[in-house]
């Protein structure tokens, strides 16, 4: 596949959903894979935490409510290789308005299917917001692979069967029947507690070939980059939390066969 776009969703908030968006796309620019991060949080946390500024009239609400295309919204970072397309609060309406349109679960799909096309991308990811609403659903719907983030605390299994769920329901709805389940990624583990350790030894165990071997750690580093508008990678590159996602980021490229 030329193009796979990777949705990263989990309907549970503060999972690490935005924090792997970021570091993971950036770390795959860095690996020379040109990537496009796509912003669908109306709380635009990963064009912030990548020290894009946030512009009114900028993010995928025009071209998903059939106004405009979505390559005029992709803006560069400072990063090589990575593109963004932003997000701001517009995007919220979304949740209100799109019901109203024919195939309303598709709208991002065909707004992205250019871009897929053009080739000038060899990974999209996308951000979801913590809700299984519209936006999430239209990022399901337009993802080839959908990735999980797991926070490595109580109960983190349980919102699981609901996120597998939709996605089935994705498929059997004819809105994305190819749509696959690219993995689950375990993250804020704390190595000093014994429940993180009984979280990944329970989700490997339903979860086998699905588990990325990567964990990525509990970390200060990683809670601090985004207020200075950076990835882990410029704010501490040595850090346990940069060594662990550049560690997730070759498991996907190989997983995905990126390269
Ligand atoms: N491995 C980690 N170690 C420490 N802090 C982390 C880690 N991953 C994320 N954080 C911090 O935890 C908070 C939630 O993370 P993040 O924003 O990535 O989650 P999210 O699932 O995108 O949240 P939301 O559902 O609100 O979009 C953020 O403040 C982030 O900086
Ligand atoms: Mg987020």
């Amino acid at each position: 596949m030329s193009c796979p776009i990777f949705t990263i969703a989990n309907q549970k908030g503060g999972v690490g959903k935005t924090t792997t968006a970021i570091n993971l796309s950036a770390a795959l620019a860095a690996e020379k894979i040109p990537t496009l991060l796509v912003d669908m949080d109306p709380q635009g946390n990963a064009t912030s935490g990548l020290g894009v500024e946030k512009e009114e009239g900028v993010s995928l609400y025009g071209p998903i409510m059939g106004n405009g295309k979505a390559i005029e919204m992709v803006r560069e970072t400072p990063i090589a290789n990575l593109s963004i397309i932003p997000s701001e609060l517009d995007l919220a309406v979304i949740e209100t308005e799109l019901g109203r349109i024919d195939n309303y679960l598709i709208q991002l799909r065909n707004c992205l299917a250019p871009l897929k096309k053009k080739n000038i991308y060899k990974a999209i990811i996308l951000d979801c917001p913590p809700a299984l609403g519209m936006l999430s659903m239209n990022g399901l719907a337009a993802a080839d692979y959908l990735l999980i983030t797991l926070q490595c605390e109580y109960l983190a299994l349980e919102g699981l069967g609901q996120i597998l769920r939709v996605m089935e329901q994705i498929k059997s709805s004819g809105a994305n029947k190819k749509l696959k389940f690219g993995g689950i990624i375990m993250t804020m583990f704390d190595g000093r507690t014994k429940l993180s350790e009984q979280v990944v030894t329970e989700v490997r165990g339903h979860f086998k070939k699905e588990s990325f071997k990567t964990v990525i750690p509990r970390s200060i580093r990683l809670g601090e980059a985004p207020s200075f508008g950076q990835t882990i990678f410029d704010y501490d590159n040595y850090s346990a939390g940069a060594k662990a996602y550049r560690s997730l980021t070759k498991e996907v490229i190989k997983r995905f066969s990126l390269k």
